[in-house]
């Protein structure tokens, strides 16, 4: 399995309303274990990623250190929406390869949200009792399920703690365990949605994999 079936973004395309969303800025720790299983192929995949979210000016980026058995990989996929809301552009840089793939996308951008019609699972402590909860969600989507958890901050806002997700991803069965930790709001520093240097003058949109541009995110779908 390539590495970029794993990958993206977080976030929602359903605007069917919304039980909570992310704070509008956001940065934070992302890791990622993904088993797979194909005809010929299986393994497990570890990410240890950072993660920044900007719905305010619609963009994101994400930082992966990417581990499948003895591949390693260091990738970083920004999306930007800068001069039309409707369309943005995704980079997926392979710092190893010094390449870039580069493609459109034909959708708005994503909002992190619980969409409404999730099922609500419960609310609970995490570990001890009264002191850190969560509450958890089931959404079923066409070809993976999800439960995602998150910690709820006000009124509709709520940070993301987990998704775990178990489905068809191109030609293989995975199960993928994510975790969000060490979420801080705001902005640190805008460089981290520069377009990446290996996407500056290249143009190879064609083999940026599908599963990339996949639709199933960190919330909601
Ligand atoms: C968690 O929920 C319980 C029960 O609703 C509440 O008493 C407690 O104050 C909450 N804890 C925090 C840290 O919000
Ligand atoms: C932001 O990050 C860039 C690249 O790492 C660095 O050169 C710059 O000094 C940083 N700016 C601030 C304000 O920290």
């Amino acid at each position: 399995m390539h590495w970029t079936s794993v990958a993206l973004v977080l976030c929602s395309l359903a605007a069917l309303g919304w039980t909570c969303c992310t704070p509008e800025q956001w940065e934070g720790e992302q890791t990622l274990f993904s088993g797979y299983t194909g005809f010929f192929q299986r393994g497990l995949i570890k990410e240890f990623n950072d993660v920044a979210y900007d719905y305010s000016n619609k963009r994101s980026a994400v930082f992966l250190r990417y581990i499948n058995g003895d591949i390693e990989a260091k990738i970083k996929i920004v999306v930007r929406y800068d001069d039309n809301d409707d369309a943005g552009m995704l980079y997926v840089d392979n710092y190893n390869r010094g390449k870039c793939w580069k493609k459109r996308l034909d959708r708005e951008f994503r909002k992190c949200c619980i969409p409404k019609d999730a099922k609500r699972l419960g609310e609970y402590s995490m570990g001890l009792k009264g002191k850190y909860n969560a509450t958890s969600y089931e959404i079923k989507g066409k070809r993976m399920n999800f439960i995602l958890t998150v910690q709820t901050l006000g009124e509709g806002v709520c940070a993301p703690i987990g998704q775990l997700a178990a489905g068809r991803v191109g030609h293989f069965d995975v199960v993928r365990n994510v975790g969000f930790i060490n979420i801080t709001p705001g902005i640190k520093n805008e460089t981290v949605f520069d377009v990446p240097w290996d996407c500056k003058d290249d143009w190879s949109d064609f083999d940026l994999p599908i599963e990339i541009d996949r639709q199933d995110y960190i919330l909601g779908v």
